[in-house]
């Protein structure tokens, strides 16, 4: 089947090297040329494991090209996907659908043949009456129908999340979508992976709620994990205890520093504002925009307690692990790094960071923070060490030589990815999440 993809960012590189993976015809359009002729020469425009390989595998068998001309990109297509992106409207937390709208309006210029236009972009709930409004009023003559299908992907994990989901959603009423779709996702289906029809307004909500209900647990925890703090109670286990409960479930349970990323934030966001419009508020995911919010400049306050408060941190410098919102990504939006070192930078401290992917896109967003080649070089002559995200290069670090280089052998780690008693055994003072 031969497919289009429009919008060749995160969502749609990653969704058109895997359906080419799985032997269709895919075209990845994309309005930036650049783009286009680097991914044409084989070279990522994003960070993310393993996608450089299947993007060139899969170029090179012919199955996955990459255009910016969408008529000629779209002709013959049977399935189109929109996955450009739904950012937050500037001011308001709206999701801004004008690309998506854009994009509508352009297939249905070009549109020559039967086609499934589907939304792959988070889009708010009613967004597809609107797709296909643009499209019944572009005068076609061939047939069209439009569906929602929205993505469940982890950045850092995203071919996997895509090859191995743990459901697929395809919200459409048209039965002739349906079977298409059907036919799209049928390597996977094969596979057994559950497939899950519903209305489009349905699956266009599911992906706002599956959000959202993610970051109602991390921010669940993450309070959990103050409270341990108070009454000397640890985190870790508390997530264990809750999460054997197969009603509650272990996964994200992690407490750290607060959510960031280029979806829970946005996305709660836009929830907020559907549920605003539609006058049914969503109390629970408000207060969980404003704690993650808050949470991540009280981590700021935490480093420096750790340097012995305002007044003692003045002067003093601290060395940042970890800049990215996660591990295996260079994606920097929302990351609470940002808020951490800017509250360091309020407060007198000088900080220097080192992050394995992350820098280049760190860089102007934190400004005076002196970018490092290696997480020992950050670390040299620093009063304290912040580890802020968990990638695989910050847990074994060589204490000994950490300490040697440090002014002062102080540790805040915001991941929990150290035993307290082994640091703390190794000289350290040491304060994590949740943990005493
Ligand atoms: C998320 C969803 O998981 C994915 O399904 C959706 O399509 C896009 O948004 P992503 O933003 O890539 O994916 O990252 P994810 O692994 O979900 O982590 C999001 C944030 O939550 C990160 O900042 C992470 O550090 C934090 N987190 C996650 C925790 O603090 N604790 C946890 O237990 C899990």
């Amino acid at each position: 089947m031969k497919i289009a993809m429009v919008g060749s960012g995160y969502v749609g590189l990653v969704s058109g090297a895997c359906f080419a993976d799985f032997g269709h015809d895919v075209v990845c359009i994309d309005k930036d040329p650049a783009k286009i002729d680097s991914l044409r020469a084989g070279i990522m425009p994003i960070f993310e494991p393993g996608l450089a390989e299947l993007v060139t595998s899969n170029a090179r068998s012919g199955r996955l090209s990459f255009t910016t001309d969408l008529a000629a990109g779209i002709a013959g297509a049977a399935a189109i996907f929109i996955a450009v992106g739904t950012p937050s409207r500037r001011g308001d937390g709206h999701a801004d659908l004008s690309f998506v709208y854009a994009v509508a309006e352009e297939i249905g210029q070009h549109l020559t043949n039967d086609a499934v236009v589907v939304t792959k972009s988070t889009v708010p709930v009613g967004t597809g009456d609107e797709v296909e409004r643009i499209l019944s009023e572009a005068g076609l003559t061939v047939k069209f129908a439009v569906a929602s299908n929205p993505e469940f992907l982890r950045e850092g994990a995203a071919i996997d999340d895509f090859k191995h989901p743990d459901r697929i959603v395809i919200g459409t009423e048209d039965e002739w979508a349906r079977s298409l779709m059907r036919e799209v996702y049928r390597p996977l289906f094969l596979n057994k992976s559950p497939i899950l029809f519903t209305s489009r307004r349905t699956s266009e909500l599911i992906k706002y709620a599956a959000n959202a209900f993610l970051a109602v647990k991390i921010t669940f925890i993450n309070e959990m994990a103050d409270l341990c703090e108070k009454v000397g109670a640890d985190v870790q286990d508390v997530s264990r205890g809750i999460g054997m409960d197969g009603r509650i479930g272990a996964k994200f349970l992690h407490a750290g520093p607060g959510y960031g990323g280029s979806c829970f934030p946005k996305d709660t966001l836009a929830l907020l504002k559907t549920a605003e419009d539609y006058e049914a508020p969503t109390r629970i995911v408000e207060a969980v925009v404003k704690v993650n919010d808050a949470r991540k400049r009280a981590m700021g306050r935490k480093v420096i307690d750790a340097l012995g408060g305002a007044d003692a941190a003045r002067g003093k410098k601290v060395a940042m692990l970890g800049l990215t919102f996660k591990p295996n990504t260079d994606d920097m939006r929302d990351s609470p790094a940002i808020a951490i070192a800017l509250a360091l930078a309020d407060a007198g401290v000088a900080v220097a960071a080192y992050d394995p992917e992350g820098m280049e896109l760190a860089a102007p967003l934190m400004p005076g923070v002196e970018m490092k080649a290696n997480a020992y070089a950050a670390i040299d002559g620093a009063d304290a060490c912040v580890i802020v995200t968990e990638w695989d290069a910050f847990r074994a670090l060589d204490f000994a030589r950490v300490k040697g280089l440090m002014n002062a052998p102080v540790l805040v780690d915001l991941r929990n990815i150290y035993d307290p008693a082994e640091v703390r055994a190794m000289g350290f003072a040491y304060s994590s999440v949740g943990r005493v």
